[in-house]
């Protein structure tokens, strides 16, 4: 109900989407200040906060605006917020889901298990019913719960019992797994409520693992997604996110001193992300020792080494050699004693990937 606010997001989407906002694919849309009640004179209900109660009662509204808007801009509508991500091919899936379940038999799909936020498929001639009835309680309860009530008062029998009610609701309430959609904002719109909600199909493990790892500088050509840097995994708070990497991609951790390494690990991809993995990425060290020790016969130590046959280790294109390749998203390995001590070691990606790469990740194994 900002005006300038409105404005402003509406020209910043503009200057960065002309060509859809221009063929109509995208449109912004803001209610008039007079859709909503005075926030301020609601009664608090089951327990909840009165900024929660606003909350609610004001997504209960947003969700009904959009709804009565798009009714008739399509043949499906697909509530979906802006903080979650999709499966590929999630677009897809979805149309062969609706077009199979026979469309006069069910109220609406599921394609996550999150809740409103994520993949809720409504056939667009259900929502002006749909909205009447969050209209009614929109100041009672949750827009979840109005939904399922929705469906009690559709299919459920008074005269029978909770188990009837149950299968009466889930023919009207279809669940495609697995979940197309999870979550990624960490933060609710309504303040101070940390969303930590994740769907349990996409897995439950830890989003990353903390190591305590010894002091490097460390350095990647690729972009990170939000705060989730590459700085921020090697001190242990979060994982690393990096926009889809490119070939010549890398990640490098330089050593202050040549430090004996015996083994490492780097995981990549987690349960947010399960995809997100590094491909045909090695595992390259700089060993500065290697380069300089000649043997008697004027060869250095690295060029016997790679002469071996078949040779155990690759001369990457500079001094650093080869050790080690992701498989299945994962690199994990002992390092040579004759590649010790270690100055620095890097992680390069040698072919574009189609997805981003999550790494959750990082051991170094000090020699005891
Ligand atoms: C880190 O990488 C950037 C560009 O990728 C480069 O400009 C910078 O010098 C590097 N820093 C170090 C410490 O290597
Ligand atoms: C890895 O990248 C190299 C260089 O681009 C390419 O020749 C090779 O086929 C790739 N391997 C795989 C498994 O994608």
């Amino acid at each position: 109900t900002d005006l300038q606010y409105v404005e402003g997001i509406a020209r910043s989407l503009f200057e960065n989407f002309p060509k859809e906002v221009q063929s109509g694919l995208l449109e912004v849309v803001s209610p008039s200040q007079h859709y909503y009640p005075d926030f301020n004179t609601l009664k608090e209900t089951f327990g909840d906060s009165k900024d929660r109660v606003k909350w609610r009662t004001k997504q209960n509204l947003d969700y009904s605006f959009l709804m009565l808007y798009a009714q008739d801009k399509g043949t499906y509508y697909v509530q979906l917020e802006d903080d979650v991500f999709a499966k590929n091919g999630y677009y897809s899936d979805m149309k062969a889901f609706a077009t199979q379940a026979s469309s006069n038999e069910w109220l609406y799909l599921e394609f996550s298990q999150l809740g409103f936020i994520a993949g809720k498929m409504f056939k667009t001639r259900d929502l002006p019913m749909i909205a009447e009835f969050f209209f009614m309680f929109h100041k009672d309860k949750p827009i979840d719960w109005l939904l399922d009530h929705i469906l009690w008062v559709k299919v459920c029998n008074p005269e029978k019992d909770n188990k009837h009610c149950d299968l009466q609701k889930a023919m009207l309430r279809r669940r495609y797994k697995p979940s197309l959609f999870q979550h990624v904002g960490l933060h609710s719109s309504l303040p101070g409520k940390l969303q930590r909600l994740k769907d349990k199909d996409f897995g439950k493990q830890g989003l990353f693992q903390v190591h305590s790892n010894p002091t490097a500088a460390v350095n990647t050509s690729m972009k990170h997604y939000q705060q989730h840097s590459l700085e921020r995994l090697y001190k242990g708070g979060d994982f690393m996110w990096a926009l889809t990497p490119v070939q010549g991609d890398y990640i490098l951790f330089s050593f202050p001193q040549p430090i004996h390494i015996a083994g490492y690990v780097f995981r990549s991809g987690n349960s947010q992300a399960v995809g997100d993995k590094f491909h045909n990425t090695t595992v390259e060290v700089l060993s500065p020792h290697l380069r300089n020790a000649k043997s008697n016969s004027g060869t250095t130590a690295a060029e016997k080494l790679l002469a071996g046959s078949p040779s155990k280790y690759k001369q990457s294109d500079s001094s650093f050699i080869v050790i080690d390749e992701f498989y299945n998203g994962v690199a994990e390995g002992e390092i040579d004693e004759v590649l010790q001590p270690i100055s620095a070691l890097r992680l390069v990606v040698h072919s574009n990937s189609d997805v981003w790469a999550l790494l959750s990740e990082i051991v170094f194994i000090l020699q005891q």
